[in-house]
């Protein structure tokens, strides 16, 4: 028989749905190791048929028509490789389907960039908070030790520093940076178009080329509304008025979508809707097909899942649902390579799925758009909150009560406001002198730029582990590190100092194809999830599913 305590349950479909196996050269085995060695290893397919003694794998042999043993179940041969859409793959030159996406102020690394791309997956880099030197360093290094391997950057939209936005868009052209994940957009900017649209030429074969790749993160249907469509034609006509792309190229501009793909995110770390994915990603799958079917576009633009991906079953469940490839985030950041400190580290992989909470964002925060970060031993979000709460409620910094002031200096701030001016001064000189012009004239701006300073420092002394700031860190993170915890508890990546990106990275893909698996057999009837319970693997056990590089 099968096992001394459970059998294989017996399937539903009734033979002969698959035909029968005959031995030939195979045998039939009831053995449970062998059975679990034989579905753990997803390069082959899995056959099992049904025996006088029960549910028996059988291997090798053959199918026909006729036979002893009728087929019950089949799996095929399902691996990481072949998760996601081929076409997302290929485009971006990706041996799997699995983006770690931005995190901002070089939090994603550029050690996450390389260590990712050369494992044959995509990794983006944070440039969202950095200064135009730093992200131009890490433009030069990655172009350098990747060389043709694929790479990404965050264009991130920025409404309150529409220069400094404008600037990294130059860069990312002059250093013609392939690729960029765009987010945070609520709408275009004339920023995106110009990256998307410079160097558009026709490919000689009756279609459009485009140098400069966008995957566009999105979490609102207007928005990928926006993405899915053509360029703009406003921000077209104002391209070949001023000379940077021909009328020629104007032309072609229709025919292309604004991204390559988007990604759709729901609740994730970071600036966030909360929305579930499980509905969101099938409502823009659907408004895809709609544009698709509008624009015939010769490259129909893939979609992507990113929040809350973080588990084996995440992964599978998104690819299970359609998504073309998966993005991680908040999983990412709790591994070594990440530009975050190792007390952050550590205290993410704490981390329950409910140690979570919303905060005001530091880049958003006068129009109240809130992030996701930990709330487990920081007392950053109640702190932010009270500034925000102040912020709406007085209409300078001098019209805040006395208490409320010393309070505030004291036990938030910690240094007196006139020192915090005096900094934000010395930091809006160098990146932004606009805004101290506003400042003047607008006593609540300057206010703003005073609490934006604490939500500035907050994520700067999370990632620099500064010791006695740790009551005050920001640290952004989603429900999908508590996930990714408890999935871990009790193996060898429970550790913070055992999570590389890749390891990771190989951990979800695999266990999805496992899952995968699972599912398609279970769907046959057959009741086998007591062989799938496997957790965290070693990467020399992974090795055999995984190649190197580009495809
Ligand atoms: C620490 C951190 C910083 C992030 N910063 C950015 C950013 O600057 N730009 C961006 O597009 N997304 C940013 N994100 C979102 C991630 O790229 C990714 O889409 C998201 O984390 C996926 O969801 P998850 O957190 O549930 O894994 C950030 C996420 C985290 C956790």
């Amino acid at each position: 028989m099968l096992s001394s305590h459970r059998q294989l349950a017996q399937p539903m479909l009734q033979p002969p749905a698959w035909g029968y196996w005959s031995a030939v050269d195979g045998t039939l085995t009831l053995d449970r190791s062998i059975i679990q060695q034989h579905l753990h290893n997803v390069s082959q397919p899995v056959c099992f048929v049904q025996t006088a003694e029960g549910m028996a794998l059988a291997i090798g042999g053959q199918l026909s028509e006729i036979g002893e043993y009728p087929v019950m179940a089949l799996a095929p041969a399902c691996l990481p490789s072949s998760l996601g859409d081929a076409a997302f793959r290929g485009r971006h030159g990706l041996r799997y389907a699995l983006v770690s996406g931005s995190m901002a102020n070089g939090i994603a690394s550029v050690e996450i960039v390389e260590a990712m791309s050369r494992a044959g997956f995509l990794g983006f880099f944070g440039a969202a908070g950095l200064s135009k030197e730093r992200v131009e360093a890490a433009i030069d290094r990655l172009q350098k030790n990747l060389g043709q391997l694929p790479y990404g950057f965050n264009l991130i939209h920025s409404p309150n520093e529409q220069s400094h936005e404008s600037q990294i868009t130059d860069l990312y052209l002059a250093k013609k940076v392939p690729l960029v994940e765009a987010s945070a957009y609520l709408d275009l900017t004339p920023h995106i178009v110009r990256y998307r649209l410079s160097g558009i030429r026709a490919d000689g074969a009756g279609g459009v080329y485009t140098p400069n790749r966008v995957i566009a993160k999105v979490s609102r249907a207007e928005v990928a509304t926006k993405f899915l469509s053509p360029a703009p034609e406003r921000y077209v006509s104002e391209l070949v008025e001023s000379g940077f792309l021909t009328a020629d190229q104007g032309l072609l501009a229709k025919r292309i979508p604004m991204a390559d793909d988007i990604t759709v995110e729901a609740d994730s770390g970071g600036h966030t809707d909360n929305r579930p994915a499980i509905t969101l990603l099938p409502a823009m799958i659907a408004l895809r097909n709609r544009l698709q079917k509008q624009y015939q576009y010769a490259t129909p633009p893939c979609v992507g899942l990113g929040g809350g991906i973080a588990t084996p079953a995440s992964v599978a469940a998104a690819f299970a649902m359609g998504a073309a490839y998966g993005v991680t985030g908040s999983i990412n950041q709790a591994c070594v390579e990440s530009g975050s400190s190792d007390r952050v580290r550590q205290m993410l992989a704490e981390a329950d799925q409910a140690d979570i909470a919303m905060a005001p964002a530091a880049d958003m925060f006068e129009m109240g758009v809130k992030v996701q970060v930990l709330k487990r031993g920081t007392m950053f979000a109640m702190r932010a909150a009270k500034l925000y709460e102040l912020y709406r409620n007085y209409s300078s910094l001098e019209a805040i009560p006395a208490a409320e002031r010393v309070s505030l200096e004291k036990t938030i701030l910690r240094l007196p406001i006139e020192e915090v001016w005096r900094q934000t001064v010395e930091f809006f000189q160098r990146r932004d002198p606009s805004q101290l012009v506003k400042a003047e004239a607008d006593a609540k701006h300057k206010m703003a730029l005073v609490f934006r300073w604490y939500l500035g420092q907050s994520s700067r002394w999370a990632n620099a582990g500064v010791p006695d700031r740790v009551l005050d860190y920001q640290v952004w993170c989603g429900p999908a590190m508590g996930a990714f915890n408890e999935w871990a508890k009790g193996s060898y990546l429970q550790a913070p100092q055992q999570r590389t990106v890749v390891v990771v990275s190989k951990n979800l893909l695999y266990g999805a194809t496992l899952t995968l698996r699972q599912m398609i057999l279970e769907t046959q009837g057959l009741a086998c999830s007591d062989f799938f319970l496997a957790g965290p693997l070693p990467v020399e056990a992974l090795d055999p599913y995984f190649s190197e590089g580009t495809p």
